[in-house]
């Protein structure tokens, strides 16, 4: 039986961020390949939230258009009064709402689940009417302080209204909480702004919830890393470098070697079979899944990619939307562009590029090489230089390869055509009509040659 309140979330997200120096919204910025507001709303989905609002106000568009998080719901906070006039803009979007409300930061994106379900668990034992997730920190200045007695807390003081004793405090407000709704709104609409940054202050609903006899909870995070928020470019490289080590030491410890994983670029969204080896300097990215036993060379960026069993991607590669079959290998230096399927045991060599080209088993590409809006069958050998001259400046068209068929260094083929299997193409070609099964086509002005021509032009 599920005894649990219902849980809604909002997400404080209006804020500039000037210390960013930015054009663009702070929560836009990005981290591990997503913008920073991301986090809060994938942590609210995860926890089944429903509804989860987020509050918006300085680029309330760009916001808006960067969480990428369906089913949300917004609150506009036009001019930026402080945290609690924050959550106040939330109401009239949770007008339907009665249970726990869980109150997140858009800029605080390390935040781990099992942290935040052990708030809600404890302000549920604690018949709260709202606990605060604090944290015991090194550093506590800029942050609002928690004042104890006990369990119990007095009152939570900002850093610019502290006394010099309450400056020495080190537990420390992470702005994140879980409140009883509707209670927090009848409970804010009696805080006021008479303080030294003249903002309605949403830590002030703590002494409210107290003159009216509520209990009010204090719960300490166990990590000081994961309440990390983001002010400045120089903590946002710091959450990345966080969140990178964490989805680093998972991958290690399900069985992928990081050669060096300082310098092993991984986002979140990437699955990587065991015994893979992946060398400094490689950046995966997107929905990306790599299989078992590849080797993956420095510099090598993929998004986005399905990669099979031991396939060898080489120094320098770059792989977006293709999927690479068993036992290739790739590069050093090739792109792999949407569309490509290397259907396994193929070799796509230095400076070749693919697009929309399907690639039959074991065929291959080693140098110098353009294939686009193509399918080329098994076991085909396209030699270096060759071209599918794709575009005619208004559209695309396709060139057809079939099975077994060799290619001599520097042919074009200009599409459309189709080259029958078994067939041969002489080097040098330019192909620019079907050839039928098992043929020679063979496409070049006839050799010239005369003898003594430049001895008889020096003398000139
Ligand atoms: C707040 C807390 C402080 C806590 C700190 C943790 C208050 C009064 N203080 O301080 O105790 O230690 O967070 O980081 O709450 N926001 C809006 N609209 C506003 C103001 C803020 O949406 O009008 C959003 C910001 O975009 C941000 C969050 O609320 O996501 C926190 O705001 P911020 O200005 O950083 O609060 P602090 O002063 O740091
Ligand atoms: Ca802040």
């Amino acid at each position: 039986m599920d005894k649990n309140p219902p849980l809604a979330a909002v997400i404080l997200a209006a804020g500039q961020g000037t210390r960013m120096k930015s054009d663009f919204p702070k929560v836009a910025h990005r981290i591990g390949g997503r913008p920073l507001v991301a986090y809060p709303a994938r942590m609210a989905r995860d926890l089944g939230c429903s509804p989860t609002v987020l509050v918006v106000g300085h680029g309330a568009e760009e916001v808006k258009s960067a969480v990428g998080e369906p089913d949300l719901r917004y609150a506009l906070q036009s001019e930026q009064l402080g945290t609690g006039h924050a959550l106040m803009a939330a109401r009239e979007t949770l007008d339907d709402f009665s249970g726990d409300l869980l109150l997140l930061c858009g800029d605080v994106p390390l935040l781990r689940a099992s942290t935040l379900e052990r708030l809600i668990r404890y302000h549920a034992e604690q018949v709260a009417a709202l606990t605060v997730l604090t944290a015991e920190v090194s550093d506590p200045h800029g942050y609002g302080r928690i004042v104890r007695e006990g369990e119990e807390i007095l009152r939570i003081v900002e850093e610019k209204d502290a006394s010099a004793s309450e400056k020495t405090i080190r537990e420390i407000n992470t702005g994140i909480y879980v409140f009883r709704a509707p209670l927090v709104f009848e409970l804010l609409e009696s805080i006021g702004r008479d303080n030294s940054q003249g903002e309605y202050y949403l830590t002030d609903v703590v002494e409210a919830a107290r003159a009216r006899g509520h209990n009010v909870r204090a719960l300490p995070a166990a990590d000081e890393e994961e309440i990390l928020g983001i002010n400045d470019r120089v903590q946002l490289a710091r959450a990345a470098d966080i969140l990178r080590g964490r989805i680093n030491e998972e991958l290690m410890r399900s069985g992928v070697t990081l050669e060096d994983p300082s310098a092993s670029y991984i986002e979140a969204g990437v699955r990587i079979g065991r015994d893979t080896v992946v060398q400094p300097g490689v950046h995966l990215r997107g929905k990306t899944t790599i299989g078992e036993g590849c080797l993956i060379e420095p510099g090598v960026v993929v998004t986005d990619c399905i990669i099979g069993n031991s396939v060898h991607l080489k120094a320098g590669s770059v792989l977006q939307g293709a999927e690479v079959g068993e036992s290739s290998m790739v590069g050093p230096m090739a792109h792999l562009r949407p569309g490509t399927v290397l259907k396994g045991r193929n070799k796509v060599g230095n400076f070749v590029e693919t697009k929309k080209a399907i690639i039959g088993l074991g065929s291959k590409s080693s140098h110098l090489t353009y294939i686009g809006d193509a399918e080329v069958g098994a076991d085909v050998n396209i030699g270096c230089g060759t071209i599918t001259c794709n575009y005619d400046g208004v559209n695309k068209h396709k060139t057809i390869i079939e099975d077994g068929v060799f290619v001599g260094s520097d042919t074009q083929f200009v599409a459309p055509v189709r080259i029958g299997r078994n067939s041969l193409i002489g080097a040098g070609s330019t192909i620019t009509k079907d050839v039928p099964p098992d043929s020679l086509a063979v496409s070049r002005s006839p050799q010239v040659v005369r003898e003594g021509w430049t001895l008889r032009k020096k003398k000139k």
